[in-house]
């Protein structure tokens, strides 16, 4: 059972595991620090039940959720392999509670066996960037929430020769995990499998089929666009952008965005949104349809000595 010890607790402070119960308290917890730092909240309940029912993650000892004497959600985190996440609510910052979950996550990354660890963390979260560099934390790459207005309809290039477009539909699941996993490789560290890619993509409350167009050549796919509705924000989002290897720089991906934020804009959505990172070289991409940075955050890591 994740337990901090209450030495490194402040007094008042009582840690335990996260259940699947936790997942509404978890997600106002998050909310509460996107708020604070960007004056608007993105992250989905949906989003924070995928990473809590990640396959491979144990919730008993991967976890831990530290309580105020009241039982609020005063902090938390998570370590699955060498990622770790960690959140303190803004009302209970300046009392060393970043630091003990650090400390935690770092030594149940040991436990599990990592050699090194991460973590992302908002450019403007001052406190936080400090907290890192003085444990001994260093930039690995940089990630970027880039998003489109759409005051008027996008218009939608006709797709190259040899190339249909229609929206995502059931039975595509695999083709598509197949093709995003397969780019994503390129770069990612470490390829999901079936169930973790699907809770975070098809399998979510939020996925929106409609706005999550498939190229096809000769039957197979080779370009899609996964999109989620996050209800309550008024915006579509991106979730993934994959084309295969021998199709790019055929327009594909372009005409496929388009595409998804043309639907969202015939649903009533003012903007569109996605996340890219600096190994994807995807950036110039983005910008070229229009699309402007918002915000960016920066992967931390460090490596972990044994013991
Ligand atoms: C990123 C990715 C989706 C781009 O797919 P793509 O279909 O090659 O993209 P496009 O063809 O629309 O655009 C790519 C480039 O080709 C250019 N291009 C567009 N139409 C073109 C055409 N008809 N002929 C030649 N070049 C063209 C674009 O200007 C663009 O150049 P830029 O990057 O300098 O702006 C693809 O490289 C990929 O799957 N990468 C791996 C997965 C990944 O990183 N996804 C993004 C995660 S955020």
């Amino acid at each position: 059972m994740a337990d901090l010890s209450p030495k490194l607790l402040p007094v008042g402070y009582q840690s335990r595991s996260a259940t699947t119960a936790d997942v509404h308290a978890v997600h106002c917890l998050v909310t509460a620090c996107e708020n604070d730092l960007h004056g608007r909240a993105t992250t989905g309940s949906d989003r924070i039940a995928a990473d809590l029912g990640l396959p491979g993650l144990d919730l008993k000892y991967d976890t831990i959720l530290v309580r105020d004497s009241t039982g609020e959600l005063a902090g938390w985190s998570w370590v699955k392999g060498r990622r770790a996440t960690v959140h303190v609510h803004p009302g209970h910052r300046g009392q060393g509670l970043g630091s003990s979950l650090l400390a935690w996550a770092e030594a149940r990354a040991g436990q599990l066996g990592s050699d090194r660890i991460a973590q992302t963390v908002s450019d403007s979260d001052h406190a936080a960037i400090a907290l890192l560099r003085s444990s001994g934390y260093s930039r690995i790459v940089t990630e970027w929430l880039l998003e489109i207005a759409m005051p008027v309809e996008p218009e939608v290039p006709e797709p190259p020769a040899g190339i249909t477009v229609r929206p995502f539909r059931p039975g595509d699941e695999q083709a598509a995990y197949q093709l995003t996993e397969d780019a994503f490789d390129e770069w990612q560290q470490r390829r999901k499998s079936y169930a973790e890619w699907a809770r975070h993509t098809v399998e979510r409350a939020t996925f929106e089929p409609a706005a999550s167009p498939v190229a096809l050549a000769d039957d197979q796919m080779v370009g899609a666009v996964l999109s989620l509705d996050v209800p309550g924000n008024g915006e579509g989002y991106v979730e993934r952008v994959a084309v295969r290897r021998d199709h790019r720089n055929r327009g594909i991906a372009r005409m496929l965005l388009q595409e998804a934020f043309r639907t969202f804009h015939r649903q009533g959505k003012q903007t569109c949104t996605l996340w890219t990172h600096s190994d994807t070289g995807a950036r110039s991409l983005y910008e070229r349809i229009g699309m402007t940075v918002q915000r960016s955050s920066t992967v931390y890591g460090k490596a972990l000595t044994a013991g």
